[in-house]
């Protein structure tokens, strides 16, 4: 058999975003929070360190509208939102969810803020 470039086993979708100072607004970067900016740097080095960081795609990407429970990121495969994220919970959630493949339930959003999706086909005009 052909052996390919594999594909990543994940991505890790972390929100970067930041609301400008003085907003209002939550945001997933918020200077109110040193540890949130250091989140995606952590994420990173953390899979680097375990030796597992080209199967395992960090990606720093917008807001991904779930702000009021931030720090966020999205795990994939699985649509997985984890969510009031901290360096210890990233942690935890790399080795139980990522290697050992079990969801970190504690740190997943609330059913009712993430309801079954609805499927484009129903949607588009
Ligand atoms: S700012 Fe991160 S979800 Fe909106």
């Amino acid at each position: 058999m052909m052996q390919g470039v594999p594909q990543p086993a994940f991505y890790i979708f972390k929100c970067q975003q930041s609301a400008p100072p003085g907003m209002p607004k939550p945001s997933c970067v918020s200077q109110n929070d040193p540890e949130s900016a250091q989140l995606f740097q952590h994420l990173a080095q953390s899979l680097m360190m375990k030796g597992i960081i080209g199967t395992v795609q960090p990606i720093q990407t917008g807001c991904l509208n779930r702000c009021q429970q931030g720090p966020v990121m999205l795990v994939e495969p699985g649509h997985t939102m984890y969510v009031e994220l901290t360096k210890d919970k990233i942690d935890k959630i790399i080795d139980e969810h990522i290697i050992g493949g079990n969801v970190v339930n504690e740190y997943v959003i609330a059913d009712e803020m993430w309801g079954e999706a609805i499927p484009p086909s129903q949607m588009a005009k």
